[in-house]
């Protein structure tokens, strides 16, 4: 089975659509996202280009505010301070990679946590890890909302995540540890990773090497998702050897197609989520 994620985000677009419609209609005002990017990195061009398109298509008034490579800090960091002020705007992400210049952790613990539509505030961050209510990354978010889709009861299954990232890896984690999984978070030290994998219900890889995982990592049965974007001489591919995984595997995500468009129907969800919260 190809688990169709361009499918199930525009379900979720369409959901959310219908949300704001009523929301409109009752509070005559809609969400807003303001996104906020620094420098040419063409990869971010293209995902803020996507978030703007499709927040648009669903009703919630979005912005980008651009700022070359060059920006002082203070210049963004003031600017975030103005838009957590502005009632106007509901959720605000900063996309990253930032220039290394201004500093990331600063910027992030600038944003307001109820307005961190990313979930990366250190106490949306504490909060997820310690099971109470906050703000999820939009990635492993969507990852979880497509592995549902496969297996309803994720209790007791075993997953083995490859990346250790603050933006997926560690936050997956915690996710399905509240789903009763049993984790193993695996990294570019972890010493045998293929018979790490063979032991997995469930593998989900975030690490940008194109095609690492191959078919005999992957347990008959086991589903795969596929967090990677990598560009090669043959185009976009994915963390996993498609065409050899999905002879094994129950599912996998394909790569375009899988998980991405989720990642930005997720920051929708999130941006309607503060929304509510804001006006409720
Ligand atoms: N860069 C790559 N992925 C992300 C993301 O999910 N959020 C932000 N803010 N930047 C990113």
């Amino acid at each position: 089975m190809i688990i169709d994620g361009k499918k199930i985000a525009e379900g979720l677009r369409e959901k959310l659509k219908k949300k704001i419609i009523e929301f409109k209609s009752n509070l005559k005002i809609a969400p807003g996202l303001s996104v906020i990017l620094v420098g040419e990195d063409p990869a971010s061009q293209i995902y803020v280009k996507n978030k703007i398109k499709y927040s648009k298509e669903i009703g919630i008034d979005s912005e980008v505010i651009r700022y070359p490579e060059n920006i002082k800090e203070k210049i963004v960091l003031d600017k975030i301070i103005e838009l957590n002020k502005n009632k106007k705007v509901s959720g605000i992400l900063v996309q990253l990679p930032l220039p290394q210049h201004i500093n990331k952790q600063k910027v992030i613990e600038t944003i307001l946590p109820e307005k961190d539509v990313d979930g990366f505030h250190p106490i949306n961050v504490g909060n997820l890890s310690s099971g109470n209510e906050s703000k999820i990354p939009c990635t492993p978010l969507g990852c979880l909302i497509l592995l549902k889709e496969v297996e309803k009861n994720l209790s007791g299954k075993h997953v083995v995540i490859i990346g250790r990232s603050n933006l997926n890896g560690k936050p997956m984690a915690q996710l399905l540890l509240r789903e009763n999984c049993t984790v193993t978070i695996t990294h570019s030290k972890t010493k045998d990773l293929k018979s790490e994998c063979n032991k997995a219900d469930i593998i989900i890889t975030a690490v940008g090497k194109p095609k690492l995982v191959k078919g005999d990592w992957v347990k008959k049965n086991a589903i795969v998702i596929d967090v990677g974007i990598n560009k090669t001489n043959n185009g976009i591919v994915g963390d996993v050897d498609f065409d050899e995984v999905a002879k094994i595997a129950k599912a996998v995500t394909p790569v375009p197609g899988g998980v991405g468009p989720m990642t930005i129907a997720c920051l929708l969800s999130n941006t309607v989520e503060c929304f509510k919260r804001a006006n409720s």
